[in-house]
Parts: C-alpha cells; sequence; structure tokens
C-alpha cells in the first residue's frame, strides 16, 4: 500500500552548511533506495530554494511549511505561495499546532492560507490535532469542521490531512494503532457525512507525532493511516531511511 512519508525539518537548520550537509547525505543514503512511497520533504522556506535543485531527479517532492493567505501584495515578512511553487516546491505544511500556538493562527487564517495554496498549486497538508486527551474529538471535530465549511468540494479534494495529538508531538509518546484508527475513522466520517464516500476515500489523512522506524508499523500500517507526517526522525537521514524501510 502507498503511503505519504512528509519530513518536516521544522527551524532545526541554523546555517547553509547544516542544510548542505543535511542534502548531501540524505541523496547519499536514498541513491541505493527504491521506494514506492511519496516522499517530501518540508524545510523552512528560506531552504526551500536549494532543496529543490539538491533533490531535483530524486524520489523526494520538496514543500515547506507555512505561506500566506495572499499571492501577493504589501504583507511585509509573509511567503506567498505562488512564490513558493515557482522555486519547485509542491506542498505546504499548514496549521501545524505550533504555528496555532506561537503564531495564534485560527481555524479561519488556516482555512484561508490553505484556500490560497490550492489556487497557487500547492497540496496543503493542513495538520488537525488536540491539546489534551479531554478536549480530542471536540478540537478536532471544529478544525475539520472549520476546513468542510471554508473549503469547496474541489478544494477539499486536493487536501491532505495530518492527525497530530499535540501531546504527541515531540514527547516520545504515541498513542496506539486503534486510538489512531479511532480519529483517522473519525477524520473521514466528517468528509463522508459532507461529500460523500468517494470524495473521502481520496483525502490522505496521516499520522504525526513521534513517528520513528521503531513505531512505523503501529502508527502507519496497523493504523491504516496514509502515511505519516515525521518532525524529529526527519533530522536524521539515516533514521529517516529506516523508518521508510520498515514500510517498504
Ligand atoms: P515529531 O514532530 O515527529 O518530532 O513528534 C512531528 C510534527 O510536529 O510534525
Amino acid at each position: 500500500m502507498k503511503k505519504m512519508i512528509v519530513g518536516n525539518l521544522k527551524m532545526n537548520m541554523e546555517n547553509v552548511s547544516q542544510r548542505d550537509a543535511y542534502c548531501k547525505e540524505m541523496c547519499e543514503v536514498f541513491s541505493g533506495i527504491h521506494t514506492t512511497h511519496t516522499l517530501i520533504l518540508c524545510p523552512p522556506v528560506i531552504y526551500t530554494e536549494y532543496f529543490c535543485r539538491a533533490f531535483h531527479n530524486t524520489s523526494f517532492a520538496i514543500g515547506t511549511q507555512d505561506c500566506f493567505w495572499e499571492m501577493y501584495g504589501s504583507y511585509t515578512g509573509n511567503t506567498s505561495p505562488k512564490a513558493i511553487h515557482s522555486l519547485g516546491g509542491t506542498h505546504v505544511i499548514l496549521g501545524h499546532s505550533e504555528r496555532r500556538t506561537h503564531n495564534h493562527e485560527s481555524n479561519e487564517d488556516i482555512v484561508r492560507k490553505t484556500k490560497t495554496a490550492i489556487r497557487s498549486e500547492l497540496v496543503p497538508i493542513v495538520c488537525v490535532g488536540f491539546l489534551s486527551h479531554d478536549d480530542e474529538m471536540h478540537s478536532v471535530h471544529e478544525q475539520v469542521g472549520a476546513l468542510l465549511a471554508g473549503l469547496s468540494r474541489e478544494e477539499m479534494e486536493k487536501v491532505v490531512i495530518a492527525y497530530e495529538p499535540v501531546w504527541a508531538i515531540g514527547s516520545g509518546k504515541t498513542p496506539t494503532s486503534d486510538e489512531i484508527h479511532t480519529m483517522v475513522m473519525y477524520i473521514r466520517s466528517m468528509i463522508v457525512q459532507e461529500h460523500g464516500k468517494d470524495i473521502s476515500a481520496g483525502i490522505p489523512i496521516l499520522y504525526g507525532g513521534s513517528v520513528t522506524a521503531e513505531n512505523i508499523d503501529e502508527t502507519c500500517m496497523q493504523s491504516y493511516a496514509d502515511g505519516v507526517l515525521v518532525g524529529t526522525t526527519s533530522l536524521s537521514p539515516e533514521k529517516f531511511a529506516a523508518m521508510v524501510r520498515g514500510i517498504s
């Protein structure tokens, strides 16, 4: 079964030497790996152009970690999704809990960004998740509900959803495969209700939060998620490769 594996490199490269060494090692490690899975790396936007060149003609697609809800205009400090696309970027992570927390992004902001990303021909990977076990369903219901209310059917068909329980991010803790499966099915049922089974079946729903080579079978295969969004493990090309091999 083909899975989507997205590396979220966050703000973990401080300088161009680290960037260059990472790209070189990743290309070397993966030159010997033939995989049918979809591999996507999302570096900080400032490195996207370099990554697009470094991974040209490899099995990796390149994205980035956020973009603005306008393509053009007087918006100092923001990044146009159209510009990301023109560099060769294909995907953008939106609504990550770290942006919801540190940048106070609302569901409304995320819907606007998602629409503009789609118009700019980027695939939005929209993160939804909850802050604690207690408000799990409530937060996910609101976040997915906002997407369903704000996007047309045609837009919705172009979205990837990443379910990320906030407590699992960077903590080394993961939900069980059954818990992930329940949430993936819950999100899918919301989409079915709005747009029917066929549209829902075409929308990948990923799991994210402390995914490693050791737990990829449980978090991705046994949970029936369509793939994974990976932070810490994507920082090590060797560990990332071991994880990909784990589902090959
Ligand atoms: P993690 O991060 O794999 O380090 O838990 C995942 C994410 O934040 O997307």
